[in-house]
């Protein structure tokens, strides 16, 4: 008996894959936030995915930066995209500023998305307070240039970490209002935020309650690139709680947040860590967190120094990135301008 296949006869009847867009600020040092809620879960998708992970250089300008740090930042989020084993022969890896369109569509989506709308998002709340004295426009309208960089590929699904949950929201929100004037011309993308388990919200070691970020400087942010003894310092110095039983449980935000790492870097699910520390208190445990993330991210490290001395290589993948992205670009930023009534397109 034949299995019942359908077979493609042409090139044009192989189904495409679908698409999936990400991006990540080249705006300080990766945390393993970042590693876990992003970039680890973008590689799953290799196979089965048209996959365009960017490096939004114009996104991070919204916060004012050194101009020799953005451009050696960008550089080092390229080597680390490559040492993760995002491989550029299986997807696109390109910076965002290489490509004009997403600027371009940018300004036409800011025409649709309503001052309420921004005004409402956490994300600039949140970096207006830190940063009172910069509160410059294009922070305000950065979901409009997130919506851009997602719409443009016309993708179907977007890997993000629990705190992009919003903007992905919006950027669903503006191509329903564009569609709903001009007819199909965007495909509403889904978001995909992986499990709080798997890596969706990995929280500060020095306050559990607030999220892992880059702009931390001190031991609560863990960096993909701290050396094996820093790492082991700051799991050292975990805030948890007063109990000392290794438990995933409502109120134990401390021992949470590292059985969630702990998960992430071993595959073991709660219930296994828990009975793998029965009776060993916390201070094994953090040693233990610490010895696997280290574990882990050496291999990572070492890959990443090798591409750093390989500039020419890093600016190939660059350049190679960013005439594929351009070329899918421009064909919705047309469809967009005949859409608006920009002459002459
Ligand atoms: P950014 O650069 O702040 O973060 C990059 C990715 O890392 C995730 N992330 C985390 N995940 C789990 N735990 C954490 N503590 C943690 N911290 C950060 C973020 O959710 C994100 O997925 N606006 C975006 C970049 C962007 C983008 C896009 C993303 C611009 N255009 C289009 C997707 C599609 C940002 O600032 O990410």
């Amino acid at each position: 008996m034949t299995e019942n296949i359908h077979m493609a006869n042409t090139l044009s009847d192989v189904p495409a894959k679908p698409i999936i867009f990400s991006g990540i600020q080249p705006s300080g040092n990766l945390t393993i936030g970042n590693y876990l809620g992003a970039i680890k879960s973008w590689i799953r998708f290799l196979e089965e995915y048209n996959c365009i992970y960017c490096i939004v250089d114009m996104h991070a300008i919204t916060v004012r930066q050194v101009p020799a740090d953005l451009r050696r930042h960008t550089y080092e989020l390229l080597a680390l995209y490559l040492a993760a084993g995002l491989d550029p022969q299986k997807c696109t890896l390109f910076v965002q500023s290489h490509v004009p369109a997403h600027a371009q569509l940018a300004w036409i989506l800011d025409c649709y998305t309503m001052f309420g709308e921004l005004s409402r998002m956490t994300q600039f709340k949140d970096k207006s307070a830190k940063n009172a004295d910069n509160i410059n426009a294009g922070l305000f309208t950065y979901p409009s240039l997130m919506a851009a960089d997602i719409l443009l590929y016309q993708a179907d699904l977007v890997p993000v970490g629990e705190d992009q949950r919003q903007h992905i929201e919006l950027s669903r929100d503006i191509a329903n209002r564009f569609n709903g004037i001009y007819g199909d011309v965007f495909k509403v993308p889904d978001g995909f935020i992986p499990k709080v388990e798997a890596g969706a919200k990995i929280m500060s070691l020095s306050d559990p309650e607030k999220k892992m970020s880059k702009s931390d400087t001190g031991f609560g942010s863990v960096r993909i690139l701290d050396s094996r003894d820093e790492i082991l310092k700051k799991f050292k110095r975990a805030v948890t709680d007063c109990d000392s039983v290794v438990q995933y449980k409502e109120g134990k935000a401390g021992i949470n947040n590292l059985m969630n790492i702990y998960a992430c870097f071993t595959g073991k699910d709660h219930a296994v860590i828990e009975r793998e520390f029965d009776g060993r208190g916390y201070g094994d445990f953090k040693l233990a967190v610490g010895e696997v993330v280290a574990d882990a991210l050496a291999p990572l490290q070492e890959e990443f120094r090798r591409l750093m001395a390989d500039k020419g290589y890093l600016e190939s993948v660059m350049r190679q990135g960013a005439e594929t992205a351009s070329h899918l670009a421009a064909k919705t930023l047309r469809k967009v301008y005949k859409k608006v009534g920009f002459a002459g397109v």
